[in-house]
């Protein structure tokens, strides 16, 4: 009975890089290592064969050794370890999400990736564009040799490929003032709400959105956009043309989105916001956004691939705020959405487009779970997220720089409100405003640099 024992042993080594499962004379050898996790997807099968092998030798020893004093439990413990951590690798490949098909797309997105930055160093050759192309040699010779060798860790690199696509967006050309408006960077403060105002409907509306026009060099114009049917659908947007009108509620203009609520062009979601007398809203049910200009009466659309609609990422810090999967921003002379996409786990995503065109020119793919914060807002390029602290107390603590790719996980600028729930945050850069829609009320704050 001892012999056996004795046989049965445990080697822990954190230099070993796979596990192995190991049948001998009716007995079990595990060889484990801490750093198993690199092991390569289609071995993946093999190894939960072998750890299964393992297990089921181990307790026929325990049968066989039920009476003598031994250290089985603990060699137990490490196997059910492993298990845990089996599960999250099963739980990968049984979605796809772990297989060589995956390292297939990971060579594309990397050559896409590759060809964008060889175009923006054929536009303006820099250092830093050299730099990225160098470094994209090096990623796609990595992935090649994943083939070959078989082992590789789909985290580090999709997180590496990640990095590698930010530094590309921001390495494209961006419109020469877009820096210069911008040299002070990351906000330090916010101040008590300047304005203070239920909106000019009804109490009940608790989600919409209102700012003013965001343009530069163009007239001090309000809107207040609230939701209908469920806080979900829009189709007006009311206009004040001056600040006297818009707090007295008069002489405003209720201008068509669309015919009715339902329609195809009508708004879905808080999102919205009005820049160059045009509304840019996620276009009804679907993944796209919709421009309508409101001197021309022109609604314009255009995809925006693989975001969350229909409350998959919606914003959730407290409670989630159903409806706020795509969030528009506007700053300088650009519009900007910020959603979630599977591919990038649920994380923010943020994307630049042109308003005239609508064309999407850029996308960076943040860190931040879009479901932990509460709302998003750009200024000068970058994104800003808030969370929850109390029913009278917002806090900005993350920041996203798309002009360097950093993440700034430290911020606290806190503000007050009036309720728990905001449907929509919005910066306007003309006055430097913040404004927010909070359960129906109409709040604005002064920034500071
Ligand atoms: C932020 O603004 C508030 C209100 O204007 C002021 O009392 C406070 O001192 C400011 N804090 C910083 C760090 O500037
Ligand atoms: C809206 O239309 C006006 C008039 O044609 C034009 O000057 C303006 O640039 C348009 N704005 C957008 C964002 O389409
Ligand atoms: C917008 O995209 C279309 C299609 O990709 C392209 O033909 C057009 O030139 C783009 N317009 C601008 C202003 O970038």
């Amino acid at each position: 009975m001892l012999s056996y024992l004795l046989v049965l042993t445990v080697i822990v080594t954190a230099e070993a890089q796979r596990i192995q499962g190991e049948q001998k004379d009716g007995s079990c050898v595990c060889k484990l290592s801490s750093s198993i996790w690199a092991f390569p997807a289609v071995r993946f099968e093999g190894v939960q064969k072998q750890l299964q092998t393992c297990e089921e030798n181990l307790i026929q020893f325990h049968k066989k050794i039920k009476d003598s004093n031994v250290q089985l439990p603990k060699m137990e413990l490490t196997l059910k370890n492993i298990k845990t951590h089996l599960t999250r690798f099963e739980y990968l490949n049984s979605n796809g999400l772990y297989n060589t098909l995956h390292l297939q797309k990971l060579i594309e997105e990397l050559d896409e990736i590759y060809y964008t930055a060889r175009d923006a160093h054929k536009k303006s050759p820099s250092k830093q564009t050299n730099d990225l192309l160098k470094e994209l040699n090096n990623a796609r010779k990595d992935v090649e040799n994943m083939y070959k060798n078989n082992i590789f860790n789909l985290e580090t690199m999709k997180s590496r490929l990640r990095d590698l696509n930010n530094r590309v967006q921001t390495c494209k050309t961006i419109p020469e003032d877009f820096r210069s408006t911008c040299h002070q960077r990351i906000m330090s403060n916010i101040s008590s709400p300047v304005v203070t105002k239920l909106n000019s409907i009804s109490k009940s509306y608790i989600s919409g959105a209102w700012g003013r026009e965001a343009k530069r060099d163009s007239k001090e114009r309000y809107w207040e956009h609230c939701l209908v049917s469920g806080h979900q659908h829009g189709n007006t947007i009311r206009m004040y043309n001056s600040y006297e009108d818009f707090m007295a509620s008069k002489n405003y203009k209720d201008e068509y989105i669309a015919s009715a609520y339902s329609h195809k062009n009508a708004v879905q979601g808080s999102g919205t916001i009005l820049y160059d007398n045009t509304v840019f809203y996620q276009c009804y049910s679907t993944a796209e956004i919709c421009s309508f200009n409101i001197t021309t009466q022109a609604t314009r659309r255009v995809q925006l691939a693989g975001a969350g609609i229909n409350n998959k990422f919606p914003f959730c810090y407290y409670s989630c705020r159903d409806w706020t999967d795509i969030d528009l921003e506007a700053d300088q002379d650009a519009v900007w959405v910020i959603y979630a996409t599977e591919e990038n786990h649920g994380n923010i995503v943020v994307s630049r487009l042109d308003p005239l065109s609508l064309n999407i020119t850029h996308t960076w793919k943040t860190q931040l779970f879009k479901r932990s914060v509460t709302s998003t807002f750009m200024v000068c390029g970058v994104l800003y997220a808030t969370r929850f602290v109390n029913t009278y107390q917002e806090e900005v603590f993350y920041a996203f720089d798309t002009t360097t790719g950093q993440e700034i996980n430290t911020l606290s600028l806190p503000f007050e409100k009036v309720s728990a729930g905001i449907a929509n945050l919005n910066y306007n850069p003309v006055d430097r405003r913040l404004y927010m829609y909070n359960d129906g009320y109409l709040l604005a704050y002064n920034t500071f640099n």
